[in-house]
């Protein structure tokens, strides 16, 4: 008998996903698994609806997030962290870690933050760099308004949008480049139906410039040479073969695209991620 859990995530795992995870595991420098790579860096950009290099590192979602931070950040910078639940909190923990001053907003657990809010912080403190939020709060099921807070970091050239994802890409439409959101970071273990280890994160090239002048210490989360490495269907270091090669396959109808989602999503959008064989 098949027993699920109902949490966020993990989420249960296709029998396909597993029998496709049982093949020989490949290495990682060999073409073949070069060609996976290739094809799943597509599909993650399609996935994240972005241009940009999706950055994808055996990690759990927490190891992007604080790649976000340190990649993007200076200690002694100021960041603005929407509190409204324990994974606001882990934004704050984050950047406390690497010397970044935190300016809390606190938001009563249940409820959203509200974008004028925000406006009015960071009309209060110019030096603010970053706005660090979640896109579904998952701990209390929450989902803050990051189009509408995209839409006031769009306009100061000084201060980028930094959204976890981690347990809303792929079950709504999060259309990064649209929104113009400058960080997105997501992890394996949820929507996307795939064991957890792989954490995902695109940046818009706004929040490339910010990684130019970061002087925050970074090893393996160092995303300029995770992208110099990807452009050649690498990753810096040992891949997650096994997690990689439930190839993820485009659902028969667009999803993502505002114009696919009006208010509600019918049920035949919602992404359907099946492997295929490679
Ligand atoms: C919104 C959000 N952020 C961060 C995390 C932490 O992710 P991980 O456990 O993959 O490190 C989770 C996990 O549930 C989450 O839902």
């Amino acid at each position: 008998m098949k027993r699920y859990l109902m949490t966020p995530g993990p989420t249960p795992v296709a029998p396909e996903t597993q029998l496709a995870m049982a093949q020989p595991v490949l290495h990682h420098r060999s073409p073949q698994f070069m060609e996976v790579l290739a094809r799943v860096r597509e599909d993650l950009k399609y996935l994240f609806q972005t241009e940009q290099e999706v950055l994808m590192f055996a990690a759990t979602g927490t190891g992007a997030m604080e790649g976000a931070v340190a990649n993007t950040l200076s200690p002694g910078d100021t960041a603005l962290v929407v509190d409204g639940g324990k994974f606001g909190e882990r934004w704050a923990e984050i950047c406390q870690t690497y010397g970044i001053t935190v300016d809390r907003l606190q938001v009563e657990w249940g409820r959203a933050v509200k974008p004028e809010e925000v406006e009015q912080r960071l009309k209060n403190n110019p030096a603010i760099k970053a706005v660090l939020v979640q896109a579904n709060e998952t701990s209390t099921a929450v989902q803050h308004p990051v189009k509408e807070l995209a839409a006031i970091t769009a306009a100061r050239p000084g201060t980028i949008l930094v959204v976890d994802a981690i347990s809303a890409l792929g079950g709504y439409p999060l259309p990064m480049d649209e929104w113009g959101l400058d960080v997105v970071v997501a992890g394996s273990q949820k929507a996307l139906m795939l064991p957890p280890g792989l954490a995902f994160v695109a940046l818009s090239p706004k929040a490339w410039e910010f990684v130019q002048t970061s002087t925050c210490p970074k090893y393996y989360f160092d995303f300029a040479k995770q992208l110099k490495s990807q452009q050649k269907n690498q990753t810096a270091y040992t891949s997650a073969v096994t997690l990689t090669i439930p190839r993820l396959v485009k659902p028969r109808c667009k999803p993502w695209g505002s114009s696919c989602f009006p208010k509600t999503i019918p049920p035949k959008c919602l992404p359907r991620w099946r492997p295929r064989p490679v």
